[in-house]
């Protein structure tokens, strides 16, 4: 088995289904183009008979890049009619065609039974396949599906022809060691595994979504559906930025990514502003503070050897470098060299005069910046300027 990881990315997808974060398929475009740049290997460009909207938008990117194209159908005649010619400017295009797995979507929305379900799923993976695309099957909220079902629906839609079978945890309900025994049961037991790539695709409700993507991974998925700052339904999906630098870092998982990690942080930067939705400063690899040390434990650790705090290099995802926050916490190595940036070279006798006023300045306010110091320099008779 190979170990190159697929990066599907489902931003203008899932993660767009977010309130308040639609784009125009302008907007889409130029999204959809920088995934490309990132090296995505397929993106997930909408659900063409949900509006008009977004079955141009399929149109739209279909046309602009020449990474796959995919779009989201239910299992019904009409979805898969529309995705696929919705698809027809695609290089690559792919229908993801899909209907839910667990008893209680069976039951409690469609009314229905597993029979009638493995029934329907054969059916729409085969007149999908007939389109002339790549077929993806979603087995919907597969987290919480009887497993011998489970197995029996991806075996049977990998023979109608499903090149790609993905085992959504839509609700965001699995633990990771649980999600991934999910994966490794279908290793084990459905026959025809091996004709198909299966891919994960995991939502945030218990904050799991990364680690269960891993586990996926690491049990034999070589497909992750991801989005951009993990935006999403509800809680958001697993964050595309985690998954490309937890494969990138941990050398030892053996598995690889088309993704350029240095242009992470410029596109998570752009689909922030564009949808109008912050990256909270702590998120892990984009966040305003993932590269940033304020205590003066860690800053003097910090300035010794990045190392000590420091297990990614800001510039192997884009942000230009680390940050020493000056706040009541910092110590003296934070204060000089957030100085000497400033062009200062303080004296021993100087640096300890300044550390004085400057942990007053600090206890008023939050956080202390340059025009603070330049303030603070000019009260300090002592301080020579180089
Ligand atoms: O979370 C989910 O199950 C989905 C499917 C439509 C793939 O988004
Ligand atoms: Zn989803």
């Amino acid at each position: 088995m190979s170990n190159r990881i697929q990066i599907f990315d489902t931003t203008l997808r899932d993660g767009e289904q977010v309130p308040g974060c639609q784009l125009s398929t302008d907007e889409k475009i130029v999204v959809a183009r920088k995934l490309e740049e990132l090296g995505v290997d397929v993106i997930e460009a909408g659900f063409p008979i949900s509006s008009p909207g977004d079955f141009l938008s399929v149109v739209e990117l279909s046309k602009a890049v020449n990474v796959g194209v995919c779009a989201l159908t239910r299992s019904k005649k009409e979805d898969i009619d529309v995705a696929a010619e919705a698809l027809h400017h695609a290089k690559r295009g792919r229908i993801h065609t899909g209907i839910g797995s667990s008893d209680v979507h069976i039951k409690t929305k469609f009314n229905s039974t597993r029979e009638k379900v493995l029934e329907q799923a054969v059916w729409a993976t085969g007149y999908a396949k007939a389109k002339g695309y790549e077929v993806e099957f979603f087995a919907e909220d597969a987290g919480r599906a009887d497993l011998a079902f489970l197995a029996k629906l991806v075996e049977s839609v990998i023979a109608a022809g499903a090149d790609v079978v993905n085992i959504p945890d839509t609700t965001g309900y699995c633990l990771p060691h649980l999600y991934g025994k999910r994966i490794a049961y279908l290793f084990e037991h459905v026959k025809n595994i091996h004709k198909a790539t299966i891919s994960v695709h995991c939502h945030n409700d218990l904050g799991l979504a990364t680690a269960n993507t891993i586990a996926g991974l690491m049990n034999g998925a070589r497909q992750a559906e991801v989005t951009i700052n993990g935006i999403g339904e509800r809680a958001g999906n697993t964050s595309l930025e985690e998954v490309a630098m937890i494969i990138q870092t941990h050398k030892d998982l053996e598995m690889t990514t088309g993704i350029n990690s240095k242009k992470l942080y410029e596109l998570s930067t752009l689909v922030s502003e564009m949808m109008r939705m912050p990256v909270q400063p702590n998120k892990a690899i984009v966040g305003a503070n993932a590269f940033a040390h304020s205590s003066g434990i860690h800053q003097d650790g910090f300035l010794k050897n990045s190392e000590n705090y420091e297990i990614i290099n800001p510039a192997d995802v884009g942000v230009p470098s680390s940050s020493i926050i000056l706040t009541a916490r910092s110590g003296r190595a934070a204060l000089k060299h957030r100085l000497e940036l400033l062009g200062y070279q303080p004296s021993k006798p100087e640096l300890d005069q300044l550390y004085d006023h400057f942990l007053i300045v600090a206890d008023e306010k939050k956080n202390v910046v340059d025009d603070d110091l330049i303030t603070l320099v000019a009260n300090t008779p002592l301080l020579v300027q180089k």
